[in-house]
């Protein structure tokens, strides 16, 4: 496995393979890298020629209180991973080779950001959508992965792609969860055991709701409102940012429940931020 840390080399090698007619399968992360990032990986190699893994942790994404110097960085541990999975070329550029002195030009989807944790972290997805818009024009992808775990992310990539007609195919792929349910993530590191118990509260409030639309609960108020009791009972210090559901393709709030929902979820279990959701498809 190569890493290259330069735009330009990793730009002259992409070129390189799509003049060879090779095809490119592309997995943009920030490390720390666990099994759902794996599973991206696999899926990728796959089906594809040539497999790009990018660690890059994006300054640009972060708010001004949120965890960009903390964000854990395991680049060592990461590589043998990736070379482990048959990768080909581990893209790893410094802030200052993405964001040299003078950059000022952004990506902006308008409204899909508008939701979820798009309202308690403002300039989010702006960070995400223009380094991913970088990226695919680094590694010129053919296809790129994404994980449902950050559902609104993949949404608002697709629609970034769609709006801009960038020669990717965006792949949709399952949530990874631990043994016990937990959604795997990166920040699960920031929890101390006490915590990571009572984080299997967010798998917990899913499958509830799962039960309950099962039974026949179609109302989002009052699903909502069980939830968010369920929550603050089993975890009182549990500090709820949103519970949501929302059109699966518009994330806009839906009041009774029909077609393809989503369920979203974030709620900080000490400091750590945690998200997860569940899709239902409704026909009755
Ligand atoms: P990061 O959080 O490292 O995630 C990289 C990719 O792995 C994302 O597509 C994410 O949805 C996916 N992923 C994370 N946990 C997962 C899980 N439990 N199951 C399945 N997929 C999972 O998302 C980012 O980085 C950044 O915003 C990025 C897109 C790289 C832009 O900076």
């Amino acid at each position: 496995m190569q890493v290259i840390e330069k735009v330009t080399q990793m730009q002259s090698l992409a070129s390189r393979w799509w003049r060879e007619g090779l095809s490119i399968g592309f997995v943009p992360t920030m490390g720390a890298l666990h099994e759902g990032h794996l599973s991206l990986v696999r899926e990728a190699r796959k089906h594809h020629d040539r497999v790009v893994v990018s660690i890059f942790v994006n300054p640009l994404q972060f708010g001004p209180k949120e965890d960009y110097s903390r964000y854990p960085r395991t680049f060592e541990q990461d590589k043998v991973l990736l070379e482990r999975e048959g990768v080909d070329v581990l893209f790893y550029p410094s802030v200052e080779e993405l964001y040299p002195e003078g950059f000022e030009t952004y990506v902006i989807v308008e409204k899909l950001p508008e939701h979820l944790c798009g309202l308690s972290r403002p300039g989010h997805f702006r960070g995400v959508t223009t380094v991913v818009a970088k990226l695919f024009h680094i590694v010129m992808p053919h296809e790129a992965y994404f994980g449902k775990k950050d559902y609104q992310q993949y949404r608002i990539i697709e629609r970034m792609v769609k709006d801009l007609n960038m020669p990717v195919r965006i792949t949709p792929m399952p949530i990874v969860r631990e043994a016990d349910g937990l959604a795997m993530s990166s920040r699960n590191r920031y929890l101390t055991p006490a915590e990571r118990e009572k984080a299997l509260v967010l798998f917990r409030t899913l499958q509830l709701a799962e039960e309950l639309i099962q039974k026949g609960e179609r109302e989002a108020l009052v699903l909502t409102e069980k939830l968010k009791t369920f929550i603050t009972t089993e975890v009182p210090e549990a500090r709820i940012d949103y519970v949501s559901f929302v059109d699966a393709l518009t994330l806009e709030d839906v009041s009774h429940l029909q077609g393809h929902v989503l369920l979203a979820l974030a709620v900080f279990i000490g400091s750590t931020r945690l998200i997860d959701n569940r899709e239902f498809v409704i026909e009755d």
